[in-house]
Protein backbone atom coordinates (compact mmCIF):
# COMPACT_ATOMS: atom_id res chain seq x y z
CA UNK A 1 0.00 0.00 0.00
CA UNK A 2 2.83 2.52 -0.59
CA UNK A 3 2.10 3.55 -3.32
CA UNK A 4 -1.61 3.90 -2.52
CA UNK A 5 -0.85 5.95 0.49
CA UNK A 6 1.65 8.36 -1.27
CA UNK A 7 -0.53 8.91 -3.75
CA UNK A 8 -3.55 9.73 -1.33
CA UNK A 9 -1.08 12.33 0.45
CA UNK A 10 -0.10 13.85 -3.21
CA UNK A 11 -4.04 14.10 -4.48
CA UNK A 12 -4.62 16.91 -1.89
CA UNK A 13 -1.76 19.20 -3.00
CA UNK A 14 -2.95 18.77 -6.78
CA UNK A 15 -6.31 20.01 -5.78
CA UNK A 16 -8.07 17.00 -6.66
CA UNK A 17 -8.38 15.21 -3.06
CA UNK A 18 -12.34 15.71 -2.31
CA UNK A 19 -13.30 16.79 -6.03
CA UNK A 20 -14.94 13.42 -6.88
CA UNK A 21 -15.64 12.16 -3.11
CA UNK A 22 -13.47 9.39 -1.92
CA UNK A 23 -14.07 5.76 -3.24
CA UNK A 24 -14.93 2.40 -1.49
CA UNK A 25 -11.87 -0.10 -2.08
CA UNK A 26 -11.26 -3.55 -1.76
CA UNK A 27 -7.99 -2.69 -0.39
CA UNK A 28 -8.19 0.38 2.06
CA UNK A 29 -5.44 2.00 3.24
CA UNK A 30 -4.84 1.28 6.93
CA UNK A 31 -6.12 4.27 8.65
CA UNK A 32 -9.58 3.51 6.58
CA UNK A 33 -9.19 -0.22 6.56
CA UNK A 34 -11.56 -1.70 9.54
CA UNK A 35 -12.57 -5.46 9.09
CA UNK A 36 -11.95 -8.31 5.70
CA UNK A 37 -14.02 -11.77 6.09
CA UNK A 38 -15.51 -14.59 4.39
CA UNK A 39 -12.36 -14.76 1.94
CA UNK A 40 -11.12 -17.74 0.48
CA UNK A 41 -7.25 -18.09 0.07
CA UNK A 42 -4.11 -20.20 -1.07
CA UNK A 43 -0.81 -19.83 -2.16
CA UNK A 44 1.05 -20.74 -5.70
CA UNK A 45 4.70 -20.41 -6.33
CA UNK A 46 5.87 -17.22 -4.72
CA UNK A 47 2.32 -15.52 -4.03
CA UNK A 48 -0.88 -15.90 -1.75
CA UNK A 49 -4.19 -15.30 -3.79
CA UNK A 50 -7.62 -14.48 -1.56
CA UNK A 51 -10.78 -14.43 -3.29
CA UNK A 52 -14.42 -13.18 -2.01
CA UNK A 53 -15.73 -11.96 0.95
CA UNK A 54 -16.70 -8.66 2.54
CA UNK A 55 -14.75 -5.41 3.25
CA UNK A 56 -15.72 -2.38 6.10
CA UNK A 57 -13.89 0.67 5.90
CA UNK A 58 -14.64 4.23 6.95
CA UNK A 59 -14.96 6.51 4.20
CA UNK A 60 -14.94 10.17 4.41
CA UNK A 61 -14.21 10.45 7.99
CA UNK A 62 -17.65 8.50 8.36
CA UNK A 63 -17.32 4.82 10.15
CA UNK A 64 -18.72 2.16 8.43
CA UNK A 65 -22.18 1.62 10.48
CA UNK A 66 -22.87 4.81 8.40
CA UNK A 67 -22.24 2.88 4.93
CA UNK A 68 -22.48 -1.10 6.01
CA UNK A 69 -19.80 -3.79 4.46
CA UNK A 70 -18.97 -3.87 0.48
CA UNK A 71 -18.37 -7.18 -1.08
CA UNK A 72 -14.79 -6.89 -2.67
CA UNK A 73 -15.05 -6.96 -6.37
CA UNK A 74 -11.41 -8.32 -7.41
CA UNK A 75 -9.49 -10.96 -6.27
CA UNK A 76 -6.03 -9.89 -4.48
CA UNK A 77 -1.77 -11.54 -4.27
CA UNK A 78 0.28 -10.94 -1.79
CA UNK A 79 4.15 -11.60 -3.25
CA UNK A 80 5.99 -13.83 -0.59
CA UNK A 81 9.37 -13.85 -2.18
CA UNK A 82 9.75 -11.00 -0.27
CA UNK A 83 10.14 -9.95 3.30
CA UNK A 84 7.02 -7.22 4.36
CA UNK A 85 5.14 -5.91 7.42
CA UNK A 86 1.36 -5.93 7.92
CA UNK A 87 1.31 -1.79 7.91
CA UNK A 88 3.85 -1.92 4.55
CA UNK A 89 2.55 -4.84 2.35
CA UNK A 90 1.37 -4.70 -0.93
CA UNK A 91 -2.12 -6.06 -1.88
CA UNK A 92 -2.51 -6.23 -5.28
CA UNK A 93 -5.79 -6.62 -6.95
CA UNK A 94 -6.68 -8.71 -9.98
CA UNK A 95 -10.15 -7.92 -11.69
CA UNK A 96 -12.87 -10.59 -11.22
CA UNK A 97 -15.64 -11.64 -13.86
CA UNK A 98 -18.82 -12.76 -11.53
CA UNK A 99 -20.01 -11.04 -8.75
CA UNK A 100 -18.82 -10.93 -4.93
CA UNK A 101 -19.06 -14.09 -2.68
CA UNK A 102 -18.70 -15.28 0.42
CA UNK A 103 -17.01 -18.59 2.15
CA UNK A 104 -16.63 -20.29 -1.53
CA UNK A 105 -14.57 -23.62 -1.92
CA UNK A 106 -11.12 -23.02 -3.06
CA UNK A 107 -9.20 -26.08 -4.78
CA UNK A 108 -5.39 -25.39 -5.82
CA UNK A 109 -4.18 -27.81 -8.85
CA UNK A 110 -0.57 -27.59 -7.59
CA UNK A 111 0.57 -29.43 -10.52
CA UNK A 112 -0.83 -27.55 -13.29
CA UNK A 113 -0.11 -24.46 -11.33
CA UNK A 114 -3.70 -23.50 -11.41
CA UNK A 115 -6.99 -23.23 -8.30
CA UNK A 116 -10.90 -22.67 -8.56
CA UNK A 117 -13.23 -21.40 -6.58
CA UNK A 118 -16.66 -22.77 -6.59
CA UNK A 119 -19.87 -22.61 -4.32
CA UNK A 120 -20.08 -19.77 -1.28
CA UNK A 121 -22.94 -17.40 -0.92
CA UNK A 122 -23.62 -14.45 -3.20
CA UNK A 123 -23.22 -10.90 -1.74
CA UNK A 124 -26.95 -9.74 -1.02
CA UNK A 125 -27.96 -12.35 -3.02
CA UNK A 126 -26.74 -9.57 -6.33
CA UNK A 127 -26.50 -10.71 -9.75
CA UNK A 128 -26.60 -15.06 -9.03
CA UNK A 129 -25.48 -16.54 -12.01
CA UNK A 130 -26.00 -20.50 -12.82
CA UNK A 131 -23.76 -23.26 -10.88
CA UNK A 132 -19.97 -22.49 -12.34
CA UNK A 133 -16.64 -23.43 -11.74
CA UNK A 134 -14.06 -20.55 -12.27
CA UNK A 135 -9.98 -21.23 -12.85
CA UNK A 136 -7.64 -19.05 -11.98
CA UNK A 137 -3.90 -19.32 -14.09
CA UNK A 138 -1.68 -16.69 -12.56
CA UNK A 139 0.96 -15.46 -14.73
CA UNK A 140 4.75 -15.00 -12.78
CA UNK A 141 4.40 -11.90 -11.43
CA UNK A 142 1.18 -11.56 -8.95
CA UNK A 143 -1.79 -10.93 -11.71
CA UNK A 144 -3.11 -13.57 -13.48
CA UNK A 145 -6.72 -14.57 -15.47
CA UNK A 146 -10.31 -15.85 -14.65
CA UNK A 147 -11.80 -18.54 -16.88
CA UNK A 148 -14.95 -20.54 -16.48
CA UNK A 149 -13.97 -24.06 -16.71
CA UNK A 150 -16.38 -26.21 -18.72
CA UNK A 151 -17.20 -29.61 -16.74
CA UNK A 152 -17.04 -33.00 -18.92
CA UNK A 153 -20.34 -33.70 -17.28
CA UNK A 154 -22.03 -30.29 -17.10
CA UNK A 155 -25.46 -32.05 -16.28
CA UNK A 156 -24.47 -33.23 -13.09
CA UNK A 157 -22.54 -30.07 -12.10
CA UNK A 158 -25.88 -28.37 -12.93
CA UNK A 159 -28.00 -30.29 -10.61
CA UNK A 160 -25.55 -29.62 -8.06
CA UNK A 161 -26.83 -27.81 -4.51
CA UNK A 162 -24.34 -25.02 -4.24
CA UNK A 163 -23.53 -24.15 -0.38
CA UNK A 164 -21.82 -21.87 2.09
CA UNK A 165 -19.21 -22.99 4.47
CA UNK A 166 -18.89 -26.52 2.59
CA UNK A 167 -15.44 -27.94 4.71
CA UNK A 168 -13.00 -28.71 1.49
CA UNK A 169 -9.77 -29.91 0.65
CA UNK A 170 -8.05 -31.27 -2.13
CA UNK A 171 -5.35 -33.30 -2.91
CA UNK A 172 -3.47 -33.01 -6.79
CA UNK A 173 -5.79 -34.81 -8.66
CA UNK A 174 -9.45 -34.15 -6.75
CA UNK A 175 -11.34 -31.50 -4.85
CA UNK A 176 -13.56 -32.37 -2.19
CA UNK A 177 -16.38 -30.08 -1.02
CA UNK A 178 -17.95 -31.54 2.03
CA UNK A 179 -21.17 -30.70 3.48
CA UNK A 180 -21.99 -26.97 3.62
CA UNK A 181 -25.51 -24.91 4.18
CA UNK A 182 -27.50 -23.66 1.19
CA UNK A 183 -30.13 -20.66 1.53
CA UNK A 184 -31.23 -17.38 -0.96
CA UNK A 185 -28.40 -16.47 -1.37
CA UNK A 186 -26.54 -19.58 -2.52
CA UNK A 187 -28.87 -20.44 -5.24
CA UNK A 188 -31.20 -17.59 -7.01
CA UNK A 189 -35.11 -18.76 -5.63
CA UNK A 190 -33.93 -21.39 -2.98
CA UNK A 191 -36.75 -20.42 -0.48
CA UNK A 192 -35.24 -22.25 2.89
CA UNK A 193 -32.03 -22.60 4.46
CA UNK A 194 -30.94 -26.14 4.35
CA UNK A 195 -28.23 -28.17 5.58
CA UNK A 196 -26.66 -30.24 2.59
CA UNK A 197 -26.13 -33.97 3.23
CA UNK A 198 -22.83 -35.74 1.28
CA UNK A 199 -20.04 -34.93 -0.80
CA UNK A 200 -19.07 -33.30 -4.19
CA UNK A 201 -16.14 -33.95 -5.83
CA UNK A 202 -14.11 -32.71 -8.82
CA UNK A 203 -11.73 -34.33 -10.63
CA UNK A 204 -9.33 -31.62 -11.86
CA UNK A 205 -7.89 -33.83 -14.89
CA UNK A 206 -10.96 -35.17 -16.33
CA UNK A 207 -13.00 -32.27 -15.10
CA UNK A 208 -15.75 -34.86 -13.93
CA UNK A 209 -17.93 -33.78 -11.21
CA UNK A 210 -19.49 -36.74 -8.60
CA UNK A 211 -21.68 -36.50 -6.42
CA UNK A 212 -21.23 -38.69 -3.57
CA UNK A 213 -24.33 -38.99 -1.83
CA UNK A 214 -25.05 -40.59 1.80
CA UNK A 215 -23.12 -44.17 2.12
CA UNK A 216 -20.59 -43.24 -0.66
CA UNK A 217 -19.03 -40.54 1.50
CA UNK A 218 -16.71 -41.13 3.29
CA UNK A 219 -16.65 -39.35 6.45
CA UNK A 220 -20.07 -38.96 6.83
CA UNK A 221 -22.41 -41.42 5.76
CA UNK A 222 -25.75 -39.98 6.34
CA UNK A 223 -24.37 -37.16 7.75
CA UNK A 224 -24.17 -33.27 7.27
CA UNK A 225 -21.13 -30.71 8.31
CA UNK A 226 -20.56 -26.91 7.85
CA UNK A 227 -18.39 -24.68 8.83
CA UNK A 228 -15.46 -27.03 10.00
CA UNK A 229 -12.12 -26.93 8.08
CA UNK A 230 -11.20 -29.68 5.29
CA UNK A 231 -6.98 -30.04 4.88
CA UNK A 232 -4.65 -32.60 2.82
CA UNK A 233 -1.83 -33.93 4.43
CA UNK A 234 0.05 -35.27 1.67
CA UNK A 235 2.91 -37.21 3.49
CA UNK A 236 0.90 -39.86 5.28
CA UNK A 237 -0.30 -42.92 4.05
CA UNK A 238 0.53 -43.94 0.15
CA UNK A 239 -1.99 -41.10 -1.67
CA UNK A 240 -2.30 -38.81 1.32
CA UNK A 241 -4.98 -38.62 3.85
CA UNK A 242 -8.23 -35.54 4.15
CA UNK A 243 -9.37 -34.65 7.41
CA UNK A 244 -12.23 -32.77 8.40
CA UNK A 245 -11.81 -30.78 11.83
CA UNK A 246 -14.52 -29.32 13.83
CA UNK A 247 -18.14 -27.50 12.69
CA UNK A 248 -21.32 -29.06 13.19
CA UNK A 249 -24.23 -30.85 11.84
CA UNK A 250 -27.49 -29.83 11.24
CA UNK A 251 -30.37 -32.20 10.82
CA UNK A 252 -31.34 -32.09 7.02
CA UNK A 253 -35.01 -32.52 7.44
CA UNK A 254 -35.19 -29.74 9.73
CA UNK A 255 -34.71 -25.75 9.30
CA UNK A 256 -30.81 -24.50 10.14
CA UNK A 257 -30.28 -23.75 13.76
CA UNK A 258 -26.66 -22.99 14.59
CA UNK A 259 -27.28 -22.48 18.45
CA UNK A 260 -28.51 -26.13 18.61
CA UNK A 261 -26.36 -27.85 16.09
CA UNK A 262 -24.49 -30.77 17.22
CA UNK A 263 -20.79 -30.09 17.46
CA UNK A 264 -18.25 -32.01 16.01
CA UNK A 265 -15.36 -32.17 18.42
CA UNK A 266 -11.73 -32.41 18.22
CA UNK A 267 -11.23 -35.57 20.18
CA UNK A 268 -12.34 -38.12 17.68
CA UNK A 269 -10.86 -36.90 14.28
CA UNK A 270 -12.10 -38.69 11.17
CA UNK A 271 -10.23 -38.87 7.77
CA UNK A 272 -10.05 -40.45 4.26
CA UNK A 273 -7.91 -41.74 1.94
CA UNK A 274 -8.60 -39.53 -1.65
CA UNK A 275 -7.91 -42.69 -3.80
CA UNK A 276 -9.71 -45.73 -2.30
CA UNK A 277 -12.28 -43.00 -0.05
CA UNK A 278 -11.27 -45.77 2.98
CA UNK A 279 -12.56 -43.76 5.92
CA UNK A 280 -10.37 -44.13 9.10
CA UNK A 281 -10.65 -42.25 12.64
CA UNK A 282 -8.50 -41.65 15.44
CA UNK A 283 -8.51 -40.24 18.99
CA UNK A 284 -6.22 -37.05 19.86
CA UNK A 285 -4.16 -36.06 23.40
CA UNK A 286 -3.15 -33.21 24.60
CA UNK A 287 -4.96 -29.89 25.25
CA UNK A 288 -8.04 -30.82 22.94
CA UNK A 289 -10.06 -27.15 21.48
CA UNK A 290 -12.71 -26.92 22.75
CA UNK A 291 -16.03 -26.86 21.07
CA UNK A 292 -18.74 -26.17 19.44
CA UNK A 293 -16.43 -24.63 17.30
CA UNK A 294 -17.29 -23.44 13.80
CA UNK A 295 -15.63 -21.07 11.37
CA UNK A 296 -11.85 -20.83 12.48
CA UNK A 297 -9.32 -21.34 10.32
CA UNK A 298 -6.54 -24.21 9.66
CA UNK A 299 -3.56 -24.04 7.72
CA UNK A 300 -0.65 -27.40 7.81
CA UNK A 301 3.18 -27.78 7.60
CA UNK A 302 5.01 -30.68 6.83
CA UNK A 303 7.97 -30.63 9.67
CA UNK A 304 11.60 -31.69 9.32
CA UNK A 305 11.19 -35.02 11.29
CA UNK A 306 8.77 -36.16 8.26
CA UNK A 307 5.60 -35.28 10.39
CA UNK A 308 2.78 -32.94 10.23
CA UNK A 309 1.42 -30.06 12.09
CA UNK A 310 -2.12 -28.15 11.36
CA UNK A 311 -2.40 -25.24 13.19
CA UNK A 312 -6.36 -24.08 14.22
CA UNK A 313 -7.59 -20.51 15.11
CA UNK A 314 -10.24 -18.28 16.38
CA UNK A 315 -13.76 -19.08 15.44
CA UNK A 316 -17.06 -19.11 16.94
CA UNK A 317 -19.18 -21.36 19.32
CA UNK A 318 -22.69 -20.04 18.31
CA UNK A 319 -24.37 -22.64 21.07
CA UNK A 320 -22.63 -20.46 24.13
CA UNK A 321 -21.62 -17.35 22.00
CA UNK A 322 -17.84 -17.93 22.75
CA UNK A 323 -15.67 -16.18 19.98
CA UNK A 324 -12.87 -17.62 20.26
CA UNK A 325 -9.13 -16.06 20.34
CA UNK A 326 -6.93 -19.66 21.21
CA UNK A 327 -4.86 -20.81 18.82
CA UNK A 328 -3.79 -24.99 18.86
CA UNK A 329 -1.73 -27.20 16.85
CA UNK A 330 -1.46 -30.63 16.49
CA UNK A 331 1.23 -33.03 15.51
CA UNK A 332 1.57 -36.04 13.64
CA UNK A 333 2.04 -38.85 13.73
CA UNK A 334 1.30 -38.22 17.41
CA UNK A 335 -2.00 -36.97 17.16
CA UNK A 336 -0.96 -34.65 20.28
CA UNK A 337 -2.85 -31.27 20.59
CA UNK A 338 -0.49 -28.37 21.84
CA UNK A 339 -1.62 -24.71 22.82
CA UNK A 340 -0.10 -22.30 21.51
CA UNK A 341 -0.31 -18.36 22.24
CA UNK A 342 -3.59 -16.22 21.87
CA UNK A 343 -3.47 -14.48 18.98
CA UNK A 344 -2.88 -11.15 20.18
CA UNK A 345 -5.24 -9.81 17.67
CA UNK A 346 -8.08 -10.65 19.44
CA UNK A 347 -10.87 -13.35 18.78
CA UNK A 348 -12.22 -13.58 15.36
CA UNK A 349 -14.40 -16.05 13.28
CA UNK A 350 -13.87 -16.23 9.11
CA UNK A 351 -10.86 -15.59 9.00
CA UNK A 352 -8.81 -17.63 5.77
CA UNK A 353 -5.65 -18.92 6.86
CA UNK A 354 -2.74 -20.38 4.78
CA UNK A 355 1.12 -21.76 5.57
CA UNK A 356 3.69 -19.49 3.61
CA UNK A 357 7.44 -19.28 3.74
CA UNK A 358 8.48 -22.55 5.27
CA UNK A 359 6.83 -22.04 9.00
CA UNK A 360 4.61 -19.20 8.62
CA UNK A 361 0.93 -18.98 9.05
CA UNK A 362 -0.94 -16.35 7.26
CA UNK A 363 -4.32 -15.73 8.84
CA UNK A 364 -6.52 -12.81 6.54
CA UNK A 365 -9.11 -11.07 8.31
CA UNK A 366 -11.83 -12.41 10.43
CA UNK A 367 -14.82 -10.75 12.38
CA UNK A 368 -15.09 -9.89 15.86
CA UNK A 369 -18.14 -9.09 18.67
CA UNK A 370 -18.53 -5.11 17.00
CA UNK A 371 -18.93 -7.02 13.52
CA UNK A 372 -17.71 -4.77 10.71
CA UNK A 373 -17.97 -1.55 12.76
CA UNK A 374 -15.20 -2.88 14.98
CA UNK A 375 -11.17 -1.50 13.36
CA UNK A 376 -9.18 -4.55 13.44
CA UNK A 377 -5.95 -4.09 15.62
CA UNK A 378 -4.35 -5.95 12.85
CA UNK A 379 -3.08 -3.51 9.76
CA UNK A 380 -5.10 -4.72 7.05
CA UNK A 381 -6.74 -8.07 9.18
CA UNK A 382 -3.08 -9.63 8.63
CA UNK A 383 -1.17 -11.61 10.84
CA UNK A 384 1.62 -14.10 11.06
CA UNK A 385 2.37 -16.90 13.46
CA UNK A 386 5.81 -18.71 13.17
CA UNK A 387 5.59 -22.49 14.20
CA UNK A 388 9.24 -22.70 15.17
CA UNK A 389 8.93 -19.31 17.24
CA UNK A 390 5.76 -19.95 18.41
CA UNK A 391 5.03 -16.69 18.32
CA UNK A 392 2.33 -14.53 16.86
CA UNK A 393 4.15 -11.31 14.64
CA UNK A 394 3.50 -8.45 12.34
CA UNK A 395 5.57 -9.26 9.79
CA UNK A 396 6.55 -12.45 7.20
CA UNK A 397 9.81 -13.72 6.93
CA UNK A 398 10.80 -14.53 3.06
CA UNK A 399 13.96 -16.30 4.65
CA UNK A 400 13.08 -18.31 6.88
CA UNK A 401 14.71 -21.62 7.43
CA UNK A 402 12.43 -24.78 7.34
C1 LIG B 1 -18.08 -3.68 -5.27
O1 LIG B 1 -19.03 -3.43 -6.27
C2 LIG B 1 -20.31 -3.03 -5.76
C3 LIG B 1 -21.24 -2.91 -6.96
O2 LIG B 1 -20.71 -2.07 -7.90
C4 LIG B 1 -20.15 -1.71 -4.98
O3 LIG B 1 -21.39 -1.30 -4.44
C5 LIG B 1 -19.15 -1.92 -3.85
O4 LIG B 1 -18.91 -0.70 -3.16
C6 LIG B 1 -17.84 -2.46 -4.39
N1 LIG B 1 -16.99 -2.81 -3.27
C7 LIG B 1 -15.90 -2.13 -2.91
C8 LIG B 1 -15.15 -2.64 -1.74
O5 LIG B 1 -15.51 -1.15 -3.48
C1 LIG C 1 -24.63 -6.40 -11.02
O1 LIG C 1 -24.38 -6.33 -12.42
C2 LIG C 1 -24.55 -5.04 -12.98
C3 LIG C 1 -24.42 -5.15 -14.47
O2 LIG C 1 -23.27 -5.87 -14.83
C4 LIG C 1 -23.49 -4.11 -12.36
O3 LIG C 1 -23.63 -2.81 -12.87
C5 LIG C 1 -23.67 -4.09 -10.85
O4 LIG C 1 -22.63 -3.34 -10.26
C6 LIG C 1 -23.63 -5.48 -10.28
N1 LIG C 1 -23.95 -5.45 -8.87
C7 LIG C 1 -23.15 -5.94 -7.94
C8 LIG C 1 -23.62 -5.79 -6.54
O5 LIG C 1 -22.09 -6.46 -8.20
C1 LIG D 1 1.55 -33.12 -5.59
O1 LIG D 1 2.18 -32.17 -6.44
C2 LIG D 1 3.30 -31.57 -5.88
C3 LIG D 1 3.79 -30.48 -6.80
O2 LIG D 1 3.91 -30.96 -8.12
C4 LIG D 1 4.37 -32.63 -5.60
O3 LIG D 1 5.47 -32.03 -4.96
C5 LIG D 1 3.80 -33.68 -4.67
O4 LIG D 1 4.68 -34.71 -4.47
C6 LIG D 1 2.50 -34.25 -5.24
N1 LIG D 1 1.89 -35.08 -4.23
C7 LIG D 1 1.39 -36.28 -4.49
C8 LIG D 1 0.82 -37.02 -3.31
O5 LIG D 1 1.40 -36.78 -5.59
C1 LIG E 1 -14.68 -42.01 16.47
O1 LIG E 1 -15.63 -41.70 15.42
C2 LIG E 1 -15.96 -42.79 14.59
C3 LIG E 1 -16.91 -42.28 13.50
O2 LIG E 1 -16.23 -41.46 12.61
C4 LIG E 1 -16.57 -43.89 15.38
O3 LIG E 1 -16.84 -45.00 14.52
C5 LIG E 1 -15.63 -44.32 16.48
O4 LIG E 1 -16.25 -45.29 17.30
C6 LIG E 1 -15.26 -43.12 17.34
N1 LIG E 1 -14.23 -43.53 18.32
C7 LIG E 1 -14.29 -43.23 19.61
C8 LIG E 1 -13.21 -43.76 20.46
O5 LIG E 1 -15.19 -42.52 20.05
Amino acid sequence: MRFHRSLSRLLPLLGLGCVAGAQFSDVPSLENFYRRGGASATMIGNYVYFDGGEVSQALDGKAPGEHTTRPVNSTISIDISKSWTTSDVVLRTIDRPWSSKINQVIWTNYDAAVFYVWAGRWFGGNNMTANELWKFTPDSSGGGSWALETPANPELLDGLEQAEYMVFANDNDTGFAIGGVANGWTRKGRLSDQAIPGMVAFAMKTKSWYNLIAGLSPILQADTLAAGAGHYIPNFGPSGLIMALGGVSHPVDAAVNWDTARAYDFRNLTFFDPQTRQTYWQRTTGDIPPSPRSQFCLAGFQNSEGGYEMIVMGGYDHRDKILYKDTYILSLPGFVWITAPDSPTGARRTPACVSVGNRQLLMIGGTAVGGWENKDTAPQGLALFDMTEMKWKDSYDANAAV
